[in-house]
């Protein structure tokens, strides 16, 4: 299938774009490298061995839209531009509606124009707010807290009302996205400080931190920490091929659960991160982050029955393929 990326040059983009190159997808990426990286696509090219076309563009411009639909005529979308900090988001609310709901508009109207009728949308967790039961299932109540929970419910919302008349969209609500592509060629980098836990460990593990600051150990977890489920970004990279693949002139709008149904602590991710680099890794305890929840774990069932896909790589495979792009890049894809 030709498939446009947008937002191909950032962390889960570029690893789908492997998969998808070496699945026999035709790919172009549209990104505005405000957090992705062009060396990122070089060497996603390398890994699949296969061309691709990129423009950098932003997905607010309809018109540089136009010109990549014009030249590309993509059958499929799959859309990662956007913004993704939580805290920025309350800081700054318009900036993330303007890029990722007026962006995801823009994205729709080319698609229209250019008869473009399936796209695959990454949609998070974040979206179920307070679980009010575990793990999390697709019927679970949905209620952001923050600006851009807000932003991924408004498109999933948008994408219902769009997807009739032969048009298709699939929701992924992602859990907690980890790791590298198993080469250590790629990996994530972001152009500001980090967001989530694993990259402060691997920042703890090459002696980037001192210690990781593990925000409150008086959760009702097994230790105390709190408990999330993390996916693997290849297993993840995986669940949009399987997605495409389901979808059709009569699929309408879809939304699934991608994580793996397994909770892991932070006190667990840390010691599995120890293991691999063979240190224990330090760690001081700190208050508890505003907005965080004890614990967030998937039930998966829904896409694994439906998509026919399900998580294969473990929290180890996680950590020593995150250790692995560390080491070899402790300043990411800065030459
Ligand atoms: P990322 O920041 O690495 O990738 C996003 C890419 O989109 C970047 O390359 C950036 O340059 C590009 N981009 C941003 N705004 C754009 C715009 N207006 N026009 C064109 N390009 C633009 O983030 P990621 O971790 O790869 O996340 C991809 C998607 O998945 C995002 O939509 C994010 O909200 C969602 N998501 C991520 C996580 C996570 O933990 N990483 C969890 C749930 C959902
Ligand atoms: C965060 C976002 C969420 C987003 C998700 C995936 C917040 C409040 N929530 O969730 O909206 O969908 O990322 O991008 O930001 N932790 C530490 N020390 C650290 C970093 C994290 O102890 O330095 C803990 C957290 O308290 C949490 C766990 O590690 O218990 C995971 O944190 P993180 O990676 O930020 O993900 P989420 O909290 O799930």
């Amino acid at each position: 299938m030709r498939v446009l990326v947008t937002g191909g040059a950032g962390y889960i983009g570029s690893h789908t774009l492997v998969e998808l190159l070496t699945e026999g997808h035709e790919a172009f990426v549209f990104d505005n490298l405000s957090n992705g990286h062009e060396e990122a696509l070089s060497r996603v090219k390398q890994l699949a061995n296969k061309d691709f076309g990129f423009v950098k563009g932003d997905i607010r411009d309809g018109e540089a839209l136009d010109k990549a639909f014009l030249e590309f005529k993509p059958e499929a979308v799959i859309h990662f531009a956007g913004l993704k900090a939580v805290g920025e988001s309350v800081e700054q609310p318009l900036a993330y509606y303007e890029n990722n709901v007026a962006g995801s508009v823009e994205l729709l109207k080319a698609m229209g124009a250019h008869d473009c009728k399936k796209i695959v949308f990454s949609s998070s967790a974040t979206v179920y707010g307070t679980p009010q039961y575990l793990p999390l299932d697709e019927d679970h109540p949905v209620s952001p807290v923050n600006p851009y929970g807000q932003t991924k419910l408004m498109v999933e919302n948008i994408l219902k009302d769009w997807a009739q008349d032969g048009r298709s969209a699939t929701a992924l609500r992602y859990f907690n996205p980890v790791g590298a592509h198993v080469s250590g060629r790629i990996g994530e980098d972001p152009h500001d400080i980090p967001n989530n836990l694993m990259p402060y460990i691997a920042q703890v593990a090459i002696g980037k931190r001192e210690a990781l600051q593990i925000f409150g150990d008086d959760y009702e977890t097994r230790d105390g920490t709190g408990e999330r489920d993390y996916i693997h970004v290849t297993d993840l990279a995986n669940a949009h091929i399987a997605a495409l693949g389901t979808m059709n002139e009569a699929a309408g709008f879809s939304v699934y659960n991608v994580g793996t149904g397994q909770g892991t602590t932070v006190k667990e991710l840390l010691a599995a991160y120890g293991e691999t680099v063979g240190q224990e890794l330090p760690f001081e305890t700190v208050q508890r982050r505003s907005g965080d929840v004890a614990s967030s774990v998937a039930s998966p069932k829904k896409a694994n029955e439906a998509l026919n896909w399900s998580a294969t790589l473990s929290v180890h495979d996680a950590t020593s393929s995150s250790w692995n792009w560390q080491a070899q890049n402790p300043d990411g894809y800065a030459q």
